[in-house]
């Protein structure tokens, strides 16, 4: 879908439908009012009112806030999707609006047919903005032009993402990924590294290594570099990379191991982060670095019980082999900080279910030991239009991972708190020095969904990517 920026009245602009928002205070003053009272519209949330004769979609909504606007014109779009128009106008509602409606009607109008052997595409393939707003006025296009390429920028970034997760674990391998990284890499002139097993063994990444050890697919250790010339500050952003988790040997019941091909969001979050940093040109250095495995059975699958040896050196006893991620990341943490010395690390992860247990499934598990640099990731996305919580650390938690017989266990000893513990775990492979800059994201329940919601349908929602963007634009420019 092609969308446009107009300098121009919604009047002058050539389109086959306009889409306007209403709230209950307006509804009255509306001058088709008569017909949408006829047609019992009462301009509630998510109410929408087709008025064809008028060419006219009207949405309801509560009020204009940016939350409200970016989930009224998701849910508006995927409406207008269904007629048979093929452009659509839309005005303004104020330039705090004005990035909200773009988000909504790009990722609210993503679909993934990639498997689909008779896909229907919609007529639908060109939204114009009008800089006019809804009560006539005309908004400055010096303002709302950068905010305009930013915002699309950022948002096709999301479905990209969304596009690797939806893949399956037998398209989307551990040397897809790497494809995939490298041809981004080309075209976004990236620096780019790939290891293979050979690679992984002369790093001494053997936890990853395991874990990756009962797979046809090989893992794949995945370092994507921007460095423009005069960066403000250098930032390591790590993902966890599960094109499948099956559980391994503690393997997960048939229900839980459906859509575990998610399990590569955090990874996907990063690539797809990385694209846009660089197409927004930032002035920032930025290594992204993916830990790409597969957690697979066999005959040869690593085991609880096992003993593994991190790459900082530090032994990991295996109790169960489906906690996993917290052993890739381990060792793809590890790597990253004796690679880059960077001002902050942030990982991106669907770690734990308990997180889901926790905030609910739409919301991103914030942890890490600073507290101010925590709370601005919870500000930047609110603004961007993710949710995210804290969940704080103590110290009786960090009991729970204690071994009886190595330096760290990979699960707890008890059932409750499982996110945090987990975060505790990663805690063991950050250095001293980078304890107050790393920023651990759980993603596990708002990375994936099977049910529309928000700018949301069913599959990769691209979790983490508003939210890290709008916080480097905030914070490190
Ligand atoms: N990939 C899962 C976590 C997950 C679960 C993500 C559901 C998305 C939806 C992770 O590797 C896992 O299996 N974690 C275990 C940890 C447990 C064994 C300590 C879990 O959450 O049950
Ligand atoms: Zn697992
Ligand atoms: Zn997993």
């Amino acid at each position: 879908m092609n969308v446009k920026l107009a300098n121009q009245p919604l009047s002058g602009i050539d389109a086959d439908l306009t889409l306007e928002f209403v709230t209950p205070q307006r509804l009255e003053h509306h001058p088709h009012a008569a017909l949408l009272a006829q047609g019992g519209f009462k301009a509630e949330t998510e109410q929408h009112c087709a008025l064809h004769e008028h060419r006219l979609l009207v949405c309801g909504v509560s009020d204009t806030t940016p939350e409200t606007i970016r989930t009224a014109s998701a849910h508006a779009i995927r409406t207008a999707k269904g007629y048979g128009y093929a452009s659509l106008k839309l005005a303004q509602y104020g330039n705090e609006n004005f990035a909200a409606l773009i988000e909504g009607i790009v990722l609210g109008s993503y679909r993934f047919e990639g498997y689909r052997s008779d896909p229907k595409p919609s007529p639908l393939c060109e939204v114009i903005f009008s800089s006019e707003t809804i009560e006539g006025t005309m908004l400055d296009t010096a303002i709302l032009e950068p905010l305009f390429e930013q915002t699309l920028v950022i948002a096709k970034a999301t479905n990209y993402v969304r596009d690797l997760v939806n893949q399956t674990p037998d398209d989307m391998t551990p040397q897809a990924m790497a494809i995939a990284a490298e041809s981004l890499s080309r075209s976004h002139d990236l620096e780019c590294t790939i290891l293979d097993v050979n690679g992984l063994e002369a790093e001494k990444m053997f936890a990853m290594m395991n874990v990756g050890r009962a797979s046809v697919h090989p893992p794949r250790l995945i370092h994507l570099a921007y460095k423009p010339a005069n960066p403000k500050k250098v930032i390591s952003l790590v993902g966890k990379g599960l094109t499948y988790d099956s559980g391994g040997l503690s393997l997960k019941p048939a229900t839980s191991m459906v859509t575990m091909k998610m399990d590569k969001a955090g990874a996907c979050a990063v690539i797809g982060m990385m694209k846009a940093i660089s197409e927004l040109k930032l002035d920032i250095e930025v290594h992204g670095f993916m830990g790409m495995v597969e957690n697979m059975i066999g005959g040869n699958a690593y085991k609880p019980d096992d003993v593994l040896r991190a790459k900082n050196g530090k032994t990991i006893e295996v109790r169960n082999t489906d906690a996993e991620g917290r052993l890739v990341l381990a060792d793809v943490l590890g790597y990253a900080q004796e690679k880059v010395k960077s001002d902050y690390i942030f990982d991106y992860a669907t770690l734990t279910g308990a997180c889901m247990v926790a905030l609910g499934p739409y919301t991103t598990g914030v942890m890490g030991h600073n507290e101010s640099l925590k709370r601005s990731f919870v500000e930047a996305g609110a603004e961007a239009g993710e949710y995210c919580g804290i969940l704080p650390f103590n110290r009786h938690l960090t009991k729970l991972i204690k071994s009886d017989v190595a330096d760290v266990c990979n699960v707890s000893s008890k059932p409750y708190g499982g996110a945090i513990t987990a975060a505790l775990f990663l805690d063991h492979f950050i250095d001293e020095d980078m304890k107050d800059k790393w920023v651990h994201f759980d993603i596990a329940g708002s990375a994936y969904t099977e049910s529309a919601w928000d700018v949301h349908t069913h599959g990769g929602t691209g979790a983490g990517v508003r939210m890290t963007l709008n916080w480097l634009m905030n914070n490190c420019q």
